[in-house]
């Protein structure tokens, strides 16, 4: 299982030392959620964190945009340092080229999907996307319980995926921890993000282990 601690629950008073340690503990992947105030009802960072960040770092840089305006600020993030940059659908009208510009940057692209989203949106688009991020809480906030009605979009996405030979990650959010990161492993995700989870752990490596063991 590639494991994608978010950032969002972490100490921010010592971000980089944050990073450090869940780096050290053998994740691949960092999750950082970028939230307007207007697409969520919350604020978090923008890409000056994330530039900040980046030269520390090798791990993958997961940037999950909860923005509206997607076409206005998208570069801003990849210039910042994203490897995978995911939008929402919910977000944008021009999904194609929206995909297409980001594509040309030679950044991975992803669409997340809110919970009341059904997959089958995003049909045109499957064969084109690095990743697709199934959100299993309503986006703005951490520390929210998983949506378990969400378990057969996941599924329906991977078999979308077997039977027709696509490359995208399936990627889960929202309310991961031990029990419900078994079941999104068994459905079919390949990576799963985890903030409180992790980042509010008495003991955080043994949870990380566990998540990376799936
Ligand atoms: C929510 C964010 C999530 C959030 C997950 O809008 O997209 O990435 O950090 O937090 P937990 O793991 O606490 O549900
Ligand atoms: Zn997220």
């Amino acid at each position: 299982m590639i494991v994608a601690p978010s950032l969002l629950a972490a100490d921010f008073n010592h971000l980089a030392e944050e990073v450090k340690k869940v780096e050290e503990l053998g994740v691949q992947w960092l999750h950082l959620d970028i939230m307007d105030g207007h697409f969520v009802p919350n604020i978090s960072f923008g890409p000056d964190v994330i530039k900040a960040l980046r030269p520390n770092s090798k791990l993958v840089f997961d940037v999950h945009l909860m923005i509206e305006k997607v076409e206005t600020y998208f570069q801003k993030y990849i210039d910042a340092g994203a490897d995978y940059l995911t939008f929402h659908f919910e977000a944008t009208k021009d999904i194609a080229s929206l995909i297409k510009k980001i594509k040309a940057t030679g950044t991975k692209v992803g669409i997340s999907l809110k919970p009341a989203t059904p997959a089958s949106v995003l049909k045109p688009y499957l064969k084109d996307l690095d990743l697709i991020l199934v959100m299993t809480v309503e986006p703005g906030f951490g520390g929210q319980s998983f949506m378990s009605d969400m378990v057969p979009k996941i599924k329906e996405l991977k078999d979308l995926k077997e039977q027709n030979n696509y490359n995208y990650l399936i990627s889960v959010d929202g309310g991961i921890n031990g029990d419900t990161s078994k079941i999104v492993s068994e459905t079919g995700a390949d990576v799963v993000v985890a903030g409180t989870y992790l980042f509010k752990s008495p003991d955080i490596k043994e949870r990380i282990e566990a998540l990376l063991e799936l």
